[in-house]
């Protein structure tokens, strides 16, 4: 019924001597089409973000620098644990998934999103989420 979030390989193009290249296009390593790109940078070592779920929109996350840890949970009480620290390994975060999410201090986070910001997409409280009583 609830979709998993899941780790996205995608391909390292280039060799140790020019550097690597990778590249997301829209329905294709994005299982969504990208209607909106964010990225979130100086974050205090250990700094918690995230504690929040969403309606509709689902995401794609990588962490182009540093780590990122996620804590995920869905509405089947599943728990996930997902660590990125390399810039070619994503992150799907499908709807309905509560994530906390960690960061080390130089950790830079870019977020491939299938819908425009709408605060009325977030659930942000914890126990509403588990209720399942916010549609
Ligand atoms: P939020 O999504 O809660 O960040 P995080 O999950 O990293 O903790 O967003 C933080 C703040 O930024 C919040 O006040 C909403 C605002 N914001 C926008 O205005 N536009 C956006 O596209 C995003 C992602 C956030």
């Amino acid at each position: 019924m609830y979709r998993n979030p899941k780790l996205i390989s995608l391909n390292k193009i280039g060799n140790n001597s020019i550097g690597f290249l990778s590249v997301v296009e829209n329905n294709k390593e994005i299982p969504f089409e990208i209607k909106r790109v964010y990225w979130t940078f100086e974050v205090p070592e250990n700094t918690k973000r995230g504690m929040h779920a969403h309606k509709e929109l689902e995401q794609v996350i990588f962490a182009l620098r540093g780590t990122i840890r996620f804590k995920i949970e869905n509405l089947n009480n599943e728990t996930f644990d997902f660590t990125l620290n390399q810039p070619n390994i994503g992150l799907y975060i499908p709807n309905k998934c509560w994530r906390d999410i960690y960061f080390s201090n130089d950790a830079i986070l870019v977020s491939f999103a299938s819908m425009s910001y709408i605060e009325d997409d977030y659930i942000r409280d914890y126990n509403q989420f588990k209720s399942n009583n916010w549609k």
